[in-house]
């Protein structure tokens, strides 16, 4: 979609895929524990949705929880849990403000039990808002998406739901995405150029765009900077839009 900003013609993406990166790098460098950076993340979180609401971006799903980050210390992994209950409640409030439909893809059925009730809760409030469409990935990992879809679709198809020609259409459509078009571009934080298993079969065809910046210093400057970039893209594969 083309928008006017500040008299600057942009050609907004649809739907942005953040890795949030660089919490922990952003704590060290103040001598702070690496939850004090998660916790402004969180807030700068809280901006970049109404900035990428501003640019007219109407889809905006963030790596918030991976698969692999139970990993991480028993203190860290808690910090992070509490700041997203605290997400979860501030999203549940902000729905109708801001407009916005909330999402969370990933494996609930190893987050605790009052994390999956306000997930729950988020998503049933927040059904009727399409101002921003907001996705949040929690305990996910692009290929656990792609192996429970897969298990999924095997069941579907033993039980007979399922006789058709297996198409790549299909199979997106047993993805945690399957109502949420594909990304047009994704952005990293902190200077790392990895995928770190985010949506590895959505991003196909997504422009990416990676930057030094670290999360917590994220704001309407730096996603204007990829918006920039991604116009300077020629986009001619797979789902130009
Ligand atoms: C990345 O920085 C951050 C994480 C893996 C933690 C989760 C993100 C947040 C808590 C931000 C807010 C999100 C929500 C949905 C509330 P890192 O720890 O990998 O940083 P480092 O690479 O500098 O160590």
């Amino acid at each position: 979609m083309e928008k006017v900003i500040d008299g600057e013609k942009l050609n907004v993406p649809n739907h942005v895929a953040i890795i949030l990166d660089g919490n922990g790098r952003w704590a060290k460098k103040r001598l702070m524990p690496r939850n004090y950076g998660h916790k402004a993340g969180a807030k700068t979180l809280e901006k970049v949705c109404d900035d990428a609401k501003e640019l007219g971006i109407k889809y905006l799903t963030v790596y918030a929880f991976s698969t692999e980050n139970w990993k991480r210390s028993v203190e860290e992994v808690s910090g992070i849990m509490n700041i997203l209950r605290d997400y979860l409640a501030d999203c549940i409030k902000w729905a109708d403000e801001k407009n916005m439909r909330i999402r969370i893809i990933g494996d609930r059925t190893a987050l605790d039990a009052d994390i999956v009730e306000k997930i729950e809760e988020a998503e049933r409030v927040s059904k009727i808002y399409d101002g921003l469409n907001f996705t949040i990935a929690i305990n996910y990992g692009g290929r656990d998406d792609i192996r429970r879809g897969v298990k999924k679709l095997i069941s579907d198809v033993n039980s007979g739901k399922i006789n058709e020609e297996i198409s790549e259409d299909l199979i997106s459509s047993y993805l945690d995405t399957a109502d949420i078009p594909d990304p047009d571009l994704l952005i990293r934080t902190s200077g790392e150029e990895r995928l770190s298993n985010f949506l590895i079969w959505q991003l196909a065809y997504t422009e990416f765009y990676f930057t030094d910046c670290l999360w917590p210093d994220f704001n309407m400057n730096e996603l204007k900077k990829a918006v920039r970039y991604y116009n300077g893209r020629d986009r001619r594969y797979g789902g130009v839009k």
